[in-house]
Formats: C-alpha cells, structure tokens, sequence
C-alpha cells in the first residue's frame, strides 16, 4: 500500500515537475502558486542536503587527515627509532642532528687596543659553524693544547668563534665537542699550522718556504671561486689572503657559508686567513644599519685594520671599505713608525678598494662612485709611500693591473669570480693614471712568494695565474729600492 502511494507520489511529482519546467499555457493561478510554494520548499531541503553532506565529508576528511598524521608521525619515529639515521632523527630532535659543517676557518686579526698607537697583539681567530640542526640547547666545549684561549661557544648562530695570542705558537691542536645534557652529539678534532715565532723572524729562507695566495671579489660567484682555490691549494700556502667582497649581500648568512665559509674550509682548510673587508661585506651594516647579532664580518676580522709580521714581512691590512674615520690614519701613522714596519724585509699592504682604479662602470663612475679610491689614495698612500711600502694588493675593480709609483708597486687583483669589467669597445676604462705596466681582463688568483736566488739573496715574487693555471704575469719586488 505504501509502496504504490509513494510510487503514485513519485509518478505526480514527476509529472508536476514536467509541468513546472514547461507550464502549459492554460494551467490555473492557483495551482501554479500552490507548486511554487512546493517548490521552494524543496529547494530550501535540498540546500540543507547538501551542507549536511559537505559538512559531513569535512568532519570525515579531517578525521582521517589527524589519523593519517598522527600514524604517519609514529610510523617516522619509529623508523627513526629503528635506523637511528641522524637525518630523520633531526625532524623530531633537531639538535640530535649536530655536527660541524666544516672544517674550521682561522682568520688572523689583532686584539682590539685602546690607545692610538698601542702594540699589536696578534691573535688567531678560529671560526666554526654547525648544522642547521644545532640550536642553544647544545653545548659546545673546545680544548686546546695550549692555554688562554677565550671562545664563545654557546650562541644561537651556527657560527662559533676561539680566539687566542699567536705569538708564541706554532700550531694548535683542538677538540670541539658538542653535548646534550649527558650525551656526546659530536667531536671533532683539527690542528691549525701557525707561522711562528721562528718563522716570523727569519729573514733567510729556502726556495719556495712561505707563500700566500691572494683573491679578491668572489662575491656570489662560488664556482669560480671554488676554482680558484682548489688551484691554490695546489701551491701548499703558508697564508691565505681575501682581500673583500666574499659575498654579494651581506645581510644573507646564507651567502656567508655558501659563498665563503664552506669553500675556504673545503679549499683551504685551516691555513690562516689574511681578511680585508669589502664593501659587498659591510653594506647592509653602514648604510642600511641591518646589522644582526653575531655579523661574520665581527666574527672573522674584529679589528677592520690592523697589521702583523709573517715570515719577515710585514702585513699591513686596511679597512678602506668602512666609512673614512681619522683613528685609522692615525694608527697607520703609528704603524709605520714602528720598529715592526721599519725593520721588515718587506711590506705588505693589502686592502680592499685601490687608490688608482682605472676600470669600472663609467655611468655609475660620473655618478658619483670616482670617490671610491679617495681617502686610499689621497690619505693613505702618501704616508704609506714615504715609509717605503713594497707593494700594495688590492681588489673591487674585478680586473688584474700591475704598476709602479715610485718605489711602491700597486696590483688590484679582483677577479676572483665576480662579472668582470667590460674591455673592447665597450670599455669601463674611466681613468688612466699612467702607472700600469699590465693589465689582464680575465679571473685569476695571485701567488706571492720568497724566492731565494743562486746567489743567496731571498726575493719577493708576483706570480698571477689565469683560472685556467696559465701563468699571465711574473714581476719580482725589488727590495733594493724599498
Ligand atoms: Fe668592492
């Protein structure tokens, strides 16, 4: 019975619902209101109908979402549980996941002094970094097998910084470990070659016994750059030397251990670093004021100008990227009336942006940038050039020049990877000072050396090399003018 009246009512519902779509024309008002009412009705179920059913594919899909997560989560734990893989474990534990990334880089600086002229106490200055995964939970021990060394250890940046006197101190040997509450994370243990006591005051030298390697403006361009060092390495340094602009942005720390921090460890190792800054690396610190906690700038090279005797020379390391600031000048007054500066074989100037810049962007260069080089060249260099100053390294135009004023003898050695200044006919050539003797429009690093001759007589050799190992200028530092 209730079967046939439904299916009556079906078949009339169907039938009204024929009409409603094509209502005959002679069809009564009321009947047709009487329909539309009806038909509203059905609507308006109909609407309920269907937010019930999204509402309740929603509840059944989060459902499953949260079951789905939670078995998923237990399911990684418990595979992390099982392999013990340290990556996996980091997704849950990052800390767990700890280590040194890297080799430790060692950068050689002076302590920070208070007075104008104070005596240079030199240090070095080592850097790791640590994973991603490390955080302030972990603690960080080094041990040394000498005493005084300060560290700071224990931040929230993955970069970690000891610091320690050189000068009685050949090599250092160091432990790094790394723990959470009772457990051992990591160890890791490294020996630092220093130039020592004995060498830094021997003037005699066999062939080929202390080198330095030179690049300048890397900047972002990490596989030139990895070139160059991996050349470099080839030469068994005693010294490396960056003179600036190891990265493009310096408010990115991931430039910083992309582009610097992780070639120079793979490359170099620990072999000590000489650091001049670049204005790439000071930027966003002096003119956008981004400075961040723990800046590498700091980290690597405390003191942006300061001086140090290696092997009979004396390196002199200016900050001519900074903001011009007459304490500088004065400590360079001092400098060169010491008895360190006086009575070097050589000396060495190394800094970032040269006094006589011949090549770079000619509109950018009228615009106002034909200032870079000015407080090098008209405060520095004169005192530097009355104190017989040998050579000056310097990078910032991203070209190889190598000229003479004088007794002084001027190299910019920027090709360490940056995109190089244009030659031919649209040449960047915006000044001529007329003291070149060799210009070179290619990446190249520089080899700088004791050389010691038949007759028994040590000399300072220049040697740059194209990225390619091809020898593309050799000139010896005459000491006899100096
Ligand atoms: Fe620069």
């Amino acid at each position: 019975m209730n079967t046939s009246r439904r299916r009556a009512k079906s078949e009339d519902t169907h039938s009204m619902k024929t009409k409603y779509r094509f209502p005959p024309p002679n069809i009564s008002d009321n009947r047709y209101d009487h329909d539309k009412k009806h038909i509203k009705k059905n609507r308006k179920l109909s609407l309920l109908h269907l937010i019930c059913s999204v509402g309740f594919f929603i509840t059944i899909g989060f459902a499953f979402f949260c079951l789905y997560d939670v078995s998923s989560t237990k399911m990684l734990e418990a595979r992390i549980e099982s392999t013990s893989d340290v990556i996996e474990r980091s997704l849950i534990d990052g800390f767990r996941s700890c280590h040194v990334s890297s080799d430790p880089v060692v950068s050689l600086n002076r302590r920070r002094g208070t007075s104008r002229c104070d005596r240079d106490e030199n240090v070095a200055i080592i850097v790791f970094e640590t994973s991603y995964g490390c955080s302030d939970y972990v603690t960080y021990s080094v041990s040394f097998s000498i005493k005084n060394i300060s560290c700071d250890v224990i931040t929230k940046s993955r970069l970690h910084t000891c610091m320690f006197n050189i000068s009685n101190i050949r090599s250092v040997d160091f432990e790094i470990m790394a723990e959470i509450e009772t457990e051992t994370v990591f160890k890791h243990k490294d020996t630092i070659r220093l130039p020592s006591t004995e060498i830094l005051k021997r003037t005699n030298f066999r062939s080929d016994s202390f080198k330095i390697g030179i690049v300048g403006d890397s900047q972002a361009e990490t596989t030139l750059f990895r070139q160059q060092l991996e050349a470099m390495r080839m030469h068994d340094l005693n010294l490396f030397v960056h003179l600036g602009d190891v990265v493009q942005d310096d408010s990115s720390m991931f430039e910083w251990y992309l582009n610097f921090f992780r070639p120079v460890s793979s490359k170099i190792g620990t072999t000590p670093m000489l650091y001049s800054r670049g204005n790439h690396d000071v930027d966003g610190v002096v003119k956008r004021r981004r400075y961040f906690p723990d800046h590498p700038v700091s980290t690597i090279s405390p003191n942006g100008y300061f001086a140090l005797t290696a092997s009979g020379i004396r390196f002199v390391v200016l900050d001519t990227a900074s903001p011009y600031d007459s304490r500088q000048k004065d400590w360079l007054e001092c400098e060169v009336s010491s008895s360190d500066w006086i009575n070097a074989k050589y000396r060495v100037v190394l800094t970032h942006i040269p006094p006589f810049i011949e090549y770079w962007n000619p509109k950018t260069w009228k615009k106002g940038e034909n200032r870079w080089g000015y407080f090098n060249r008209e405060v520095f260099v004169p005192i530097l050039e009355r104190a017989g100053m040998d050579i000056m390294f310097s990078g910032h135009s991203h070209v190889y020049q190598r000229g003479k004023r004088g007794s002084s003898a001027y190299v910019v050695a920027g090709g360490g990877g940056a995109t190089l200044e244009k030659v031919g006919e649209n040449s960047a050539r915006v000044e001529d000072w007329n003291m070149y003797d060799k210009t070179y429009f290619g990446h190249h690093y520089t080899i700088l050396s004791v050389v010691q001759e038949i007759s028994g007589e040590s000399r300072l050799v220049v040697q740059t090399y194209s990225i390619e190992n091809v020898l593309v200028d050799l000139f010896v530092v005459d000491e006899s003018e100096s």
